[in-house]
C-alpha cells in the first residue's frame, strides 16, 4: 500500500508542476470552459487556510478546504460552503464589474466549474487560462495543480490523467490583493479588477505535440525566414514539418533530443508585413501526430541613427495609449469585439501604432493589430516603486516578460517590448531594468526595447526640460512621459519649453496629454473643459514635433477609464478623464486635433514612400 501510494504522490507530484505554455493555444483543438461559474467570496481565505492560517492542502496532493467542492452527505454533516447554490459569475470578466459589491474588493474569490469532457485515445489534454489578476491556485477534481503569479499573461497545467469520466470538478482561488512586493506593486493608476479575465479552455493534443515555435524573417538575412520549432512529448525527437504554401515552402526539418529544430527558408517571395499592407502568411507546423495552424506577418525592424526602420525604411509612429479596459461596461475588455471597438478607434485617429498600457492586454489586441496594420508597444507591469532590490520581485517581473514575450513573439504587429513604466533614476532599479532588457533580448533579438522614462527640470532654466536616464543607454528607443500643460503649467507652458535630450536614438513620447471631463465646455483656461484638453494639443504638438530625435507619440490615453485615485466628485467619480473619449464612447475635442495631425503625419509619410 505504501508504495502505491508514493508512486501516486510522485505523478501528483509531476502533474502538479505548470508545463511551458502552449503557444497559439486558440490555433488547436479547444474546449471552452467560458460561462457561468459558480462563485464564493472569501475575504478571510476560510477555503484555503485553516483557522491557524495554515495552508489546508499541499500541491499536487489531495486538496481539503474549497478544492474538494464538498457538499454534505446528509442532514446531520456539517459542510459549511456548496458551490453549488453559490452565486454565479461570467468568465472571461472581472467581477468588479460584474457585482457593484465587488467594484471596490480586493481580496479572494472562488470558481467552480463543472464539466464532462471525453479526450481521444492516446491524446494530451492541457487546462489553459488566457490570464487571472493576479494570483490563481488551481484544482481539479480536489487535486491542487498549481499556481500562477502575475495578472496578464497565460498558464496551463497538463490534467490528461486527472480528468474523469462524468462531471470534472475545477476549482480556482483567484486573489487581486495588491502587494507591496507585486509587479505591479500595491501602487497604480489604473482599477484593480479581480478574477479570470480572459478566456479558460481545454486543449487536446497529441502524446507528441508542437508546443512552440517562433519564425520571423531574420534579422540579418531579410531573405531568409529563421526561428525555431519546439516538440513536446515521447517521440520529440522526430521530425516537424513547416508549410507556407502561398510561398510554395514545405519543408521537413529533425529535431534534436531536446525536442528542438532550427529551421531556415527562402523568403525571397515574401510580401513584407506592414501597416500600408498588413500581408499576413498561412502557417502550417506538424509533427505527424500534431498538427497547429496561424497566421504570421513578416517584416523587419531596425534602428539607424534617430530613425525606426521597418522593412528598411523610416517610419513615425502615429500612436495612442490604450487600458484593457471597455469604457462603455466600465470593466477589463477581453473579447474580440472589444479588441476591435478600441483598435477601429484608433485607425479614426489615424493611427498605424498603439501603446497597450502597462501590463500585457488579451491576446486578441495583438492578433487583430496583425490584421489591421497596427504597430503595437507591449509592456511589462513593472511599474512605479516596484522592489527594486527583492530577488522574488525580480523573478516574478521576469516570468512575466517571458510569458508576454513567449506568447506574442511570432506577432509581426509587436515592434517593440517596454520594460517598464515611470520607474526612478536610482541604482537597483538600473540594475533589474538592464537584466530585464538582456533577459528579453535573449528571447527575442528581433524587436526593440524600450522603456517610459521620466523627464526632469534644470533649475538653472525653468524652460528646460532635460531626458537623461542611465537606462536610455541600454534601449533601442528613448521613450518618455510629458504632462507639460496639465501637471507641469498650463497648455501655453508648452510654447515656451526647450527639450535636452541628449541621446542620437528615436525618441518616442510614450505619454503627454491632460483630462476633461466629456461634454463639459468652457474657456481654455478652465480645468477638466474639452477646450482646456483641447488647448494641450494644440500647443504641446507643435513643440513636440520639433525634438529633432522624434520618431513617434503615443499620447494618453484614447479611452477615460477606471482609476481609484481619480475621486474628483461630479468630475471623474473614479475615472481617470485623460482620455480623447469619454467613457460613454463620444469624442472629446482634443481627439480631432490628433487626428488633423496624424493626418498631416501620414500624408507626409506617403510622401516620403
Ligand atoms: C502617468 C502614468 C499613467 C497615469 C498618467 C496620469 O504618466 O504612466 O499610468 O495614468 O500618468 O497621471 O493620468
Amino acid at each position: 500500500m505504501r508504495k502505491f501510494l508514493f508512486f501516486f504522490l510522485l505523478v501528483l507530484s509531476a502533474l502538479a508542476q505548470a508545463s511551458p505554455v502552449l503557444i497559439n493555444a486558440t490555433g488547436r483543438k479547444t474546449f471552452s470552459l467560458n460561462g457561468k461559474w459558480n462563485i464564493i467570496i472569501d475575504p478571510y481565505e476560510t477555503g484555503y487556510y485553516d483557522y491557524r492560517h495554515e495552508p489546508l492542502a499541499q500541491f499536487g496532493q489531495p486538496a481539503s478546504g474549497y478544492f474538494e467542492d464538498r457538499k454534505a452527505a446528509d442532514k446531520s454533516e456539517l459542510v459549511e460552503y456548496n458551490f453549488d447554490r453559490s452565486p454565479v459569475m461570467m468568465v472571461p470578466g472581472d467581477w468588479n464589474s460584474q457585482d457593484e459589491k465587488l467594484l471596490y474588493y480586493e481580496g479572494a474569490v472562488w470558481y467552480r466549474r463543472l464539466f464532462t469532457y471525453q479526450k481521444r485515445p492516446g491524446s494530451r489534454v492541457f487546462l489553459y487560462f488566457g490570464g487571472a489578476n493576479y494570483e490563481a491556485i488551481v484544482g481539479l477534481n480536489g487535486i491542487m495543480l498549481g499556481k500562477h503569479t502575475g495578472g496578464f499573461t497565460p498558464f496551463q497545467f497538463e490534467i490528461t490523467d486527472l480528468l474523469k469520466e462524468g462531471n470534472n470538478s475545477l476549482v480556482v482561488k483567484v486573489d487581486n490583493k495588491r502587494l507591496r512586493e507585486g509587479v505591479p506593486t500595491v501602487n497604480t493608476d489604473w482599477w484593480n479588477y479581480g478574477g479570470l479575465t480572459r478566456d479558460v479552455m481545454l486543449v487536446e493534443v497529441a502524446e507528441t505535440y508542437v508546443a512552440d515555435y517562433f519564425i520571423q524573417l531574420s534579422k540579418d538575412k531579410p531573405d531568409r525566414i529563421e526561428g525555431t520549432v519546439s516538440l513536446e512529448g515521447p517521440a520529440k525527437a522526430g521530425k516537424v514539418k513547416v508549410e507556407i504554401p502561398e510561398l510554395q515552402i514545405s519543408r521537413e526539418f529533425v529535431t534534436n533530443g531536446e525536442g528542438k529544430a532550427s529551421i531556415d527558408l527562402d523568403a525571397k517571395k515574401v510580401v513584407r508585413w506592414s501597416p500600408e499592407q498588413p500581408r499576413l502568411y498561412n502557417v502550417v507546423i506538424s509533427c505527424g501526430t500534431d498538427t497547429v495552424r496561424e497566421k504570421i506577418g513578416f517584416r523587419t525592424l531596425a534602428t539607424r541613427g534617430s530613425d525606426i526602420l521597418l522593412n528598411g525604411k523610416p517610419v513615425f509612429l502615429r500612436g495612442i495609449c490604450i487600458h484593457e479596459e471597455n469604457p462603455m461596461r466600465g470593466g477589463r475588455a477581453y473579447s474580440p469585439e472589444d479588441a476591435r471597438m478600441l483598435l477601429t478607434w484608433a485607425k479614426e485617429l489615424h493611427c498605424n501604432f498603439v501603446r497597450l498600457a502597462h501590463y500585457p492586454h488579451n491576446e486578441n489586441m495583438a492578433r487583430l493589430a496583425d490584421e489591421m496594420g497596427i504597430m503595437v508597444w507591449e509592456e511589462n507591469p513593472v511599474y512605479w516603486t516596484i522592489q527594486w532590490e527583492n530577488e522574488a520581485t525580480y523573478l516574478n517581473a521576469e516570468n512575466q516578460l517571458s510569458e508576454l514575450i513567449g506568447r506574442d513573439k511570432n506577432r509581426a504587429s509587436v515592434i517593440i517590448w517596454s520594460m517598464a513604466n515611470e520607474t526612478p533614476g536610482v541604482e537597483a532599479r538600473f540594475k533589474f531594468l538592464k537584466k530585464l532588457a538582456e533577459k528579453a533580448r535573449s528571447l527575442d533579438n528581433t524587436r526593440l526595447i524600450s522603456a517610459a522614462m521620466e523627464v526632469h527640470g534644470n533649475p538653472a532654466n525653468p524652460d528646460e526640460r532635460i531626458v537623461e536616464d542611465p537606462f536610455a543607454e541600454v534601449t533601442d528607443i528613448v521613450s518618455f512621459n510629458q504632462y507639460v500643460g496639465w501637471y507641469d503649467g498650463l497648455p501655453e507652458t508648452s510654447t515656451r519649453i526647450k527639450w535636452t535630450i541628449p541621446y542620437q536614438k528615436p525618441v518616442i513620447i510614450s505619454e503627454m496629454g491632460g483630462g476633461a471631463l466629456q461634454g463639459f465646455h468652457a474657456d481654455a483656461l478652465t480645468r477638466w473643459s474639452e477646450e482646456f484638453q483641447e488647448d494641450i494639443y494644440l500647443k504641446s504638438l507643435p513643440i513636440v514635433d520639433a525634438i529633432p530625435q522624434l520618431r513617434g507619440l503615443s499620447p494618453w490615453i484614447l479611452c477615460d477609464f477606471r482609476s481609484p485615485r481619480r475621486p474628483l466628485a461630479g468630475v471623474q467619480d473614479g475615472w481617470n478623464r485623460k482620455g480623447l473619449i469619454g467613457q460613454n464612447g463620444t469624442k472629446k475635442k482634443a481627439f480631432y486635433v490628433l487626428k488633423k495631425y496624424y493626418e498631416k503625419k501620414e500624408s507626409d509619410q506617403a510622401g516620403l514612400k
